[in-house]
């Protein structure tokens, strides 16, 4: 059987130093800071870790809350998540994780959207 894209990603070491530098740019970024304003990154990083593990088809405890019910409330506008596909292809891409990886990382991404995203007002 062909590897998981969590094993061709570089697995546990990767996945980490793509979160951690994520989450910094999402609390430095303009448009969606505001959301982790009073937030343990610490704890939403390896939580973050964690699900993405999963959802590369890694081994991971799986989470009591769907993505639903997580962000339900927070009223993320998809121009919100635009802003975190943008920020973490610059992590893949600062990272030096190939095109291709790239491709199948954001194909995932994109499926989680409509679980997320709360507020259509906002495209
Ligand atoms: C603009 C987009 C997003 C924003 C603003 C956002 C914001 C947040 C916030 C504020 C929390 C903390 C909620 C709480 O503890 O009450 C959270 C938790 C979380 N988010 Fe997001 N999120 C976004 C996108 C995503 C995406 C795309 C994923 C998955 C691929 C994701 C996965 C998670 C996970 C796993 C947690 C941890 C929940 C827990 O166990 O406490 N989020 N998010």
């Amino acid at each position: 059987m062909a590897d998981s894209l969590y094993e061709r990603l570089g697995g546990h070491s990767t996945l980490f130093e793509a979160m951690h530098r994520l989450y910094e740019k999402m609390q430095n970024d303009p448009v969606i800071s505001h959301y982790f304003a009073d937030m343990d990154i610490e704890s939403l990083t390896r939580k973050q870790v964690s699900f993405m593990t999963r959802a590369f088809g890694g081994q991971s405890p799986s989470e009591r809350r769907s993505l639903k019910e997580i962000h339900a409330g927070l009223n993320i506008s998809n121009h919100d998540f635009n802003v975190l596909v943008r920020l973490l292809q610059e992590t893949l891409t600062e990272i030096g994780i190939e095109i291709k990886l790239q491709h199948e990382v954001m194909a995932i991404i994109e499926d989680v959207r409509e679980s997320v995203v709360s507020d259509s007002t906002d495209n």
